[in-house]
């Protein structure tokens, strides 16, 4: 079989084709928020010369997000498919250097938005334990302001806009008096070279993302979160066990578990369960067992809202919107 169509059919840890993640990616998770990303992966789904470059990247590693950052990260363009190509294919070396030691990181304050409608059913005040928590940005729910259409919640900045259907949103916001966060490796808002890696994970068009991450990290920067370096089965108990006794624990992660090996996302959840205080987990739907979860509300991802286990909403990914089950 010819290099170039074995590199097609090579398949990625999902059991789907380099070609077919692409392809997925830009229908499910880009189309409608992206449509230059839309474009772009479903371009380098097509395109053999670039997938055989891909297939010689561990399975881990080959994801859209982590090569059209990388790209955005060196300078080269996005905007057009051919040009995307051609400088792709010519500074290959370092786009695979880069994409061999970086991971897609991340931090998305926005979602937030999606996590307060649970946090405020719990016993305040609150301390907060997020795993995977890149630059702590998702740690400062209290902080921020909403905006579930004419519902205003907080008075912080920035404003995270949400659609919320099926669910009133909170009549304030929650009280944290501890946060910490544990990541393999967490990013410093303070240094220039992580703050530009954060901003190249942004998708093109989303100015209004790139404002929020720069009014979150000065936030984060002024009052820095405990950040631990560290893996979220092996290094879970430690960290819980600073937080205060008089406060309700509550363990959460957003978009973090399809970075974490199946049999690891069976020990965890085995793990946090065995802690006092709650758990809430916001993850892409096959990433955690759930009984039963409603008919999906569109080909779109989705990630589904849990509460110690029990799925409660779906939300989009980046907090824009959050639809509560009936
Ligand atoms: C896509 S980012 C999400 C960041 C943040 N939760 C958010 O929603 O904005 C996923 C993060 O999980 C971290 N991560 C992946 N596997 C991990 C593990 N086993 N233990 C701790 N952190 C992990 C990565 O380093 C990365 O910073």
């Amino acid at each position: 079989m010819a290099l170039i169509a074995r590199a097609r059919m090579r398949r990625d840890h999902s059991d789907m084709t380099i070609a077919g993640t692409y392809a997925e990616f830009g229908t499910r998770e880009a189309h409608g928020v992206s449509p230059m990303y839309e474009r772009l992966s479903l371009a380098v789904s097509r395109d053999d010369e670039v997938l055989t470059l891909l297939g010689r990247l561990p399975t881990a590693k080959r994801q859209p997000n982590l090569l059209f950052a990388v790209v955005r990260l060196l300078g080269g363009p996005v905007e057009d498919p051919a040009a995307f190509h051609a400088y792709t294919v010519a500074n290959w070396p370092a786009i695979e250097a880069e994409m061999r030691v970086r991971a897609t990181q991340t931090n998305e304050a926005g979602r937030c938005a999606v996590l307060l409608p649970v946090l405020a059913l719990l016993p305040q005040p609150l301390a907060l334990l997020e795993v995977g928590a890149s630059a702590g940005l998702c740690l400062y729910p209290d902080r921020y302001g909403y905006r579930y259409g004419e519902h205003l919640v907080g008075s912080g900045e920035p404003v995270l806009e949400c659609v919320a259907t099926g669910v009133t949103p909170p009549a304030r916001v929650p009280e944290v008096v501890w946060r910490a966060g544990l990541d393999l490796n967490p990013l410093d808002v303070t240094d220039p070279a992580d703050v530009a890696w954060l901003d190249a994970l942004i998708w093109p068009e989303h100015a209004h993302r790139r404002a929020r991450l720069k009014a979150a990290a000065a936030l984060a920067a002024a009052d820095s979160p405990l950040l631990v370096r560290g893996d979220l089965v092996d290094d879970l108990l430690a960290l819980a066990a600073k937080a205060p006794d008089d406060a309700t624990l509550v363990v959460f992660h957003t978009s973090v578990m399809y970075q974490v090996p199946a049999p690891r996302r069976k020990a965890f959840a085995e793990l946090v369960r065995t802690l006092p205080g709650h758990w809430i987990a916001n993850e892409a739907p096959p990433m955690l067992p759930y009984d039963t979860l409603p008919k999906p509300l569109s080909d779109a991802h989705h990630n589904v809202l849990a509460l110690d286990g029990r799925p409660l909403a779906w939300t989009r990914g980046h907090g824009q919107a959050i639809s509560w089950f009936a």
